[in-house]
């Protein structure tokens, strides 16, 4: 009875929130509006120097479970056709945060009612994921220093409503990104000798950076070397000063990582010398890999079982995540949860089925409690 109650709550903040997006590092409507919701339940928040986001808690004492959601939305406009679309041109819920912390909220609402707990529940409410930035400003805060096991939940939709995904070991990939500024020596068209084109060490530059992959890397290590933009130069007959190269870059391993930067540096600097100009490399490390312990999939798996939902195993990807930061410090399992097949995340149609609440919040509350009793 109660859980239905906590569901029925879950799906009016679900639409409330869906209705109200708000862009990375500027959710602050979301987060007074999750704290209003946590006071009037009693359920109390930690005080931290976070600008948005929010951790809460329930329980106390050892151990200690973490569950994580996140609360940030896209600069897209949305094109769903839902009564409950956002009211905001170039605001869209369109990865499902708002569906993350509707589960979470639900989740709480329900254990909040199941007190007391064997152990603590940490209920982390997280800003600024689509940017990569929420998850080390929640780290920074220390309030997860004695966590001894980190659930993470995102919808899917490329799978059927409750459908449960994960897979132990890596789970996404590492992201990091790189902006190389080439700077050369301009001159008319017609007197190149005079010039350092930088133009030609962009050209060489991508050529050359393919050889990352398929020279420097094991074959059987999956990687991404991607140069997604480039520009220079303003007319026909003008040898420009400068040009720039941007991309991304995705693997697995850190020892790829690590590798892929050297080579990247390396060859830029290489390249831009060798044509009598000077390159300024700009790399960016976002996160690494999620990287899920086999026992806490397990866990999760048999708990999907005991609530009746398919339980599939996550597919390859190299999509980013920056739920990978807790795991560097902090066994836990990213989870996923199918919320209705249609067009895919950050798609301007998406849409995250809400009835799926009614899976994830008993799937939710479910894992956390056998996570207290397995930490025993
Ligand atoms: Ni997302």
């Amino acid at each position: 009875m109660e859980i239905r109650r906590s569901i029925a709550e879950a799906k009016e903040i679900f639409y409330r929130l869906h209705r109200h997006p708000e862009l990375s590092g500027q959710e602050f409507k979301t987060t007074e509006y999750i704290k209003q919701v946590l006071s009037d339940n009693d359920i109390p928040v930690y005080p931290l120097s976070l600008n948005t986001g929010l951790v809460a808690h329930l329980g106390c004492g050892k151990p200690v479970v973490a569950f994580r959601c996140d609360i940030d939305a896209l600069p897209m406009t949305e094109e769903s056709g839902l009564a409950y679309a956002s009211e905001y041109p170039g605001r869209m819920h369109a990865c499902g945060h708002d569906f993350h912390t509707a589960s979470l909220l639900g989740i709480a609402l329900t254990l909040r009612n199941c007190l007391p707990l064997q152990g603590t529940v940490k209920l982390i409410f997280q800003p600024e994921e689509e940017n990569m930035a929420g998850a080390r400003q929640v780290l920074q805060t220390g309030i997860l220093d004695d966590v001894e096991v980190i659930f993470g939940l995102h919808c899917c939709a490329a799978y059927p409503k409750g459908t449960v995904i994960s897979r132990p070991g890596f789970m996404n990939g590492a992201v990091d990104e790189f902006h190389i500024d080439f700077y050369g020596n301009g001159a008319h068209a017609c007197r190149p000798h005079q010039s350092a084109d930088p133009i030609i060490m962009i050209a060489s530059f991508v050529q050359e950076a393919q050889t990352i992959v398929s020279r420097n890397t094991a074959p059987f290590h999956p990687v991404v070397v991607g140069i997604t933009r480039i520009g220079s130069g303003t007319a026909k007959n003008i040898i420009p000063e400068t040009g720039f190269v941007e991309g991304t870059v995705r693997s697995l391993y850190p020892e790829d990582r690590r590798m892929i930067k050297e080579r990247i540096f390396c060859l830029a600097g290489g390249i831009a010398a060798n044509y009598g100009g000077k390159a300024d490399i700009g790399f960016v490390e976002g996160p690494p890999a999620t990287n899920n312990e086999a026992s806490w999939v397990a866990l999760a798996e048999k708990i999907a079982d005991e609530q009746g939902l398919p339980f599939t195993k996550a597919p390859d990807s190299l999509s980013g995540e920056d739920f990978a930061f807790y795991q560097q410090k902090i066994p836990g399992a990213f989870i996923q949860i199918g919320t209705g097949i249609g067009p895919m995340m950050h798609n301007p149609a998406f849409r995250a089925d809400p009835d799926t609440l009614n899976d994830a919040i008993p799937f939710g509350v479910a894992l956390v409690k056998a996570a207290l009793v397995a930490l025993r």
